[in-house]
């Protein structure tokens, strides 16, 4: 019984470190998106699938909206797979610093804390740059790149 008693405890104690640092939308990617984001991507900008329909020169000009959880995940997942990871890495994956990397924080130390944030959420093995299809000499997405993505709700 003490045996047990004590095996439990243990198990508790080991788990707790990793539940405490489970990363949710709802506690660290939502308040980050609401500083960082909302202002230009909220309730009022275009659905991602009426925003692929403008011309060129609009879409430039126009955010479209991500402010819940599933609009987030579908720049992560599909249909705009792996948007999120281009536009906000900060070079070192493919060599080219995503457009709205920017936006993470006011300063490098700023950014780049938000930037693990993200990814720490996103999992393991789950920032990966590429389309759901193959473009030019990039593979598509893998079904075992897409299994590393974990994004607690
Ligand atoms: C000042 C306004 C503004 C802010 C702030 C902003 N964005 Fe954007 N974002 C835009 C505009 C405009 C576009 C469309 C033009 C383009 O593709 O670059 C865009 C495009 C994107 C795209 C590409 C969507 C696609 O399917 O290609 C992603 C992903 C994105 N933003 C994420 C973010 C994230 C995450 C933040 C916060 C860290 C953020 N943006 C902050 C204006 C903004």
């Amino acid at each position: 019984m003490v045996k047990q008693v004590t095996l439990i405890l243990m198990a508790v104690i080991l788990a707790a470190p990793a539940l405490a640092s489970e990363r949710t939308w709802r506690n660290d990617i939502k308040p980050l998106f609401e500083a960082k984001c909302i202002q230009c991507h909220d309730a009022s900008a275009p659905e991602y699938n009426d925003w692929e329909l403008l011309d060129e020169k609009a879409r430039e000009e126009t955010p479209p909206r991500m402010d819940t959880y599933p609009h987030f995940m579908s720049y992560v997942v599909w249909p705009a797979t792996g948007a999120m990871m281009r536009r906000l890495d900060d070079g070192k994956t493919s060599g080219k610093t995503g457009n709205m990397y920017q936006y993470l924080g006011d300063s490098d130390e700023e950014r780049a804390k938000n930037l693990l944030t993200i990814k720490e959420w996103l999992g393991e093995g789950a920032w990966n740059l590429n389309r759901w299809k193959a473009r030019k000499d990039v593979p598509g997405i893998s079904k075992e790149q897409l299994e590393k993505i974990s994004a607690q709700y």
